[in-house]
This record gives C-alpha cells, structure tokens and sequence, in this order.
C-alpha cells in the first residue's frame, strides 16, 4: 500500500504581512544574528523563541576550530529557554540567517540536528509551535509545528 504525507505551511511574499509580534521577532533574531561566532562558515544565523510569559529568548551559531564543537543558532536559543525555563510553553520560533554563502532570495531550512531538537522541545509541552523562516529579501514562509519540518523524526512508526 502506498502512502504519502503532505505538509502545509503559509508562504508570505514579505514579513510584513505577519501580525506585528511576529515581525518584531524576525527583527529581534535578525539581529542576534550579528552576535554569530561564525569565522569558519562566516555565516550568521539568529533564532528568536517566544515563550507564553512573553519573554524573548534569542540565539545565535556558535563555532569552535573543533567544527562539530560548534552549535546552531537555534538549538542555542532552544537549549537556553529549556534551560532557563523549563516550564514555560514555546509559542514561536523564528530562524534567519545572512552571509555570502546564502542567496538574497534564499530561505535558511533548519538542519536535521536541528528539526530533531525542534520536535523534541514541541513534544515536551501539550501544544505544538510555529516556525517561522525568512530570507533576506524578507520572503517568509510559517509552519504551524515543528513536526511538519521533519516527519518520520525519531522514534517509533
Ligand atoms: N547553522 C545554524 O545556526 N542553523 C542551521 O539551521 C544551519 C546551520 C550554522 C552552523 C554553522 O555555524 C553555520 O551555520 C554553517 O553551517
């Protein structure tokens, strides 16, 4: 028997178009961005994770000359909301990133690593949430969970 899985997301031609909270979190993550340790990729990635308090917890990549020593912008930003509150609900991501290596009118899709940690932090609250990407030419595209970024995650089927 063949079977498929469709995921659904929103494609917004300019984060603009998002609900005001949601711009300033691309703003705020764009400009985490530019705290990235990133001399080896010299490429820049800023993540913003709103909490249901309403606090606002932001990450950036961070490298080291060991490279898998290195860290993603936003299992940073994850790690650090898990770490510091760990009973709050995540309502949003949002992950942005700049540099020579990424087209203008590119969106940054989140590594495996990363989709794994993603799952993960959804699965520990009862209810899912939204993942926001951007590009530099402000291009926007809106999941409503973080499942959708990686179906068959591990576990068990
Ligand atoms: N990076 C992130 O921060 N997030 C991603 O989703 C993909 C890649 C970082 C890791 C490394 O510092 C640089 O971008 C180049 O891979």
């Amino acid at each position: 028997m063949k079977k498929s899985i469709a995921v659904e997301y929103e494609d917004f031609a300019d984060y603009s178009e998002l609900p005001e909270l949601e711009q300033n979190l691309v703003e705020k993550a764009y400009s985490i961005s530019s705290n990235a340790y990133a001399p080896y990729s010299n490429f820049k990635v800023g993540a913003a994770v709103l909490l249901e308090n309403g606090e606002v917890v932001l990450g950036s990549n961070q490298e080291n000359i060991a490279y898998p020593s290195g860290l993603c912008a936003e299992r940073v930003a994850l790690f650090y909301a898990g770490a510091n509150f760990p009973a709050e609900t995540i309502k949003l991501l949002v992950i942005v990133a700049k540099g020579d290596l990424l087209p203008f009118d590119k969106i940054l899709s989140p590594c495996g690593s990363c989709r794994q940690v993603l799952v993960e932090s959804e699965s520990r609250q009862t209810e899912p949430f939204q993942v926001i990407l951007v590009s530099q030419n402000r291009r926007t595209i809106r999941f409503s969970s973080a499942k959708d970024l990686l179906p068959f995650a591990f576990g068990t089927i």
